[in-house]
């Protein structure tokens, strides 16, 4: 595997859950795969579950890890070609990239749409610019439009908690105080999809997600209704994609947040969420710390789904 930026990336879903388990039976049977090779895990943005995970993953195959965050240290990156670059960035990502690319085997980029320019984010014109120029195999540890490695860890866990063979899955927009990318949602739609699931989608009016992520799911405006008989509510705010409205928040609604009075309209469904998660805005106190909420074990997740993806781009070496 040379690049891996959506679900498209991974091949066969099967294939890549049963590659995942049979990581998760033993995670260090590769722990020489990765000797001598070396991991670079580029920050744009703030994590913790990505860095950790991530960096946990390629340990487990014996890799070196360098992390840069680029924001704290390193110098500023100008990312747009064509700008005269009389301001505070002294460094272009052109030069950068290529540069990164000489001292590793494998990058990790994690570069969050700005939320101002559609075209710009939905282009993926950073993380697309790694793989035009760092001569590197590049993933994405999330995107502008795409949060893969979570999706593959979303799918691993409803794998493990599901009691049918084709669960009601449903992706609810909750309320949040402030404007977050449409890529956790347009990715976890893209591989529902993909594993073809009854799948979901439930959102205040205005918030319609990219129509090539919605893709065959059924949209429900009414949240109440969509919870009736779901098996796995996955909550995550975004904001508005459509039109002038890009990047915007639309609404704050609380009456949109996840509460056990919703959660009892579901089959007892199992709450799920990328993390991190505004208490009492997105999910209720209640619902995140019952037993039906897997946010945890879910988290858990990522480290098998980024050795997955390591471990396949290290063999292609
Ligand atoms: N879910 C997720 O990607 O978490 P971080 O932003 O902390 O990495």
């Amino acid at each position: 595997m040379r690049y891996f930026t959506n679900v498209n990336d991974i091949g066969d879903l099967n294939v890549a859950l049963q590659e995942a388990f049979e990581i998760k039976r033993d995670r260090y049977r590769f722990d020489t795969l990765g000797k001598n090779k070396t991991l670079m895990m580029v920050f744009f943005n703030s994590s913790l579950r990505t860095r950790l995970s991530t960096q946990k993953a390629a340990m487990n195959l014996g890799m070196n890890v360098i992390v840069l965050d680029v924001n704290q240290g390193a110098w500023k990156l100008e990312t747009e070609r064509g700008v005269i670059m009389d301001g505070e960035k002294p460094e272009h990502l052109l030069e950068a990239i290529p540069v990164m690319g000489v001292y590793c085997d494998i990058i990790g980029v994690r570069s969050f749409a700005g939320l101002e320019d559609r075209e710009y984010d939905y282009n993926e014109t950073v993380i697309n610019q790694f793989i035009k120029y760092s001569g590197r195999p590049v993933f994405s540890m999330e995107a502008a439009t795409r949060h893969p490695l979570q999706s593959y860890a979303d799918l691993i866990t409803i794998e493990e908690y599901k009691t049918t063979e084709r669960p009601k899955v449903v992706l609810t927009w909750a309320p949040h105080p402030k404007a977050l990318p449409q890529a956790v949602p347009n990715s976890f739609a893209e591989w529902m999809n993909a594993a073809d699931y009854d799948f979901v989608i439930t959102h205040p009016e205005g918030y319609e997600l990219d129509p090539q992520f919605v893709g065959k799911a059924r949209v429900e405006y009414d949240q109440r209704k969509a919870f009736e008989g779901a098996d796995f509510i996955y909550a995550k705010n975004w904001s508005a994609y459509s039109g002038d409205n890009y990047g915007k928040v639309l609404s704050k609604d609380m009456d949109w947040t996840v509460d056990s009075e919703k959660m009892a309209l579901t089959n007892q469904a199992y709450f799920m969420h990328c993390l991190p998660v505004r208490r009492n805005m997105i999910v209720s106190d209640d619902v995140i710390e019952s037993d039906r909420s897997i946010v945890i074990p879910e988290a858990a997740n990522r480290e098998i789904s980024a050795q997955a993806v390591i471990k396949k781009m290290l063999l292609s070496l």
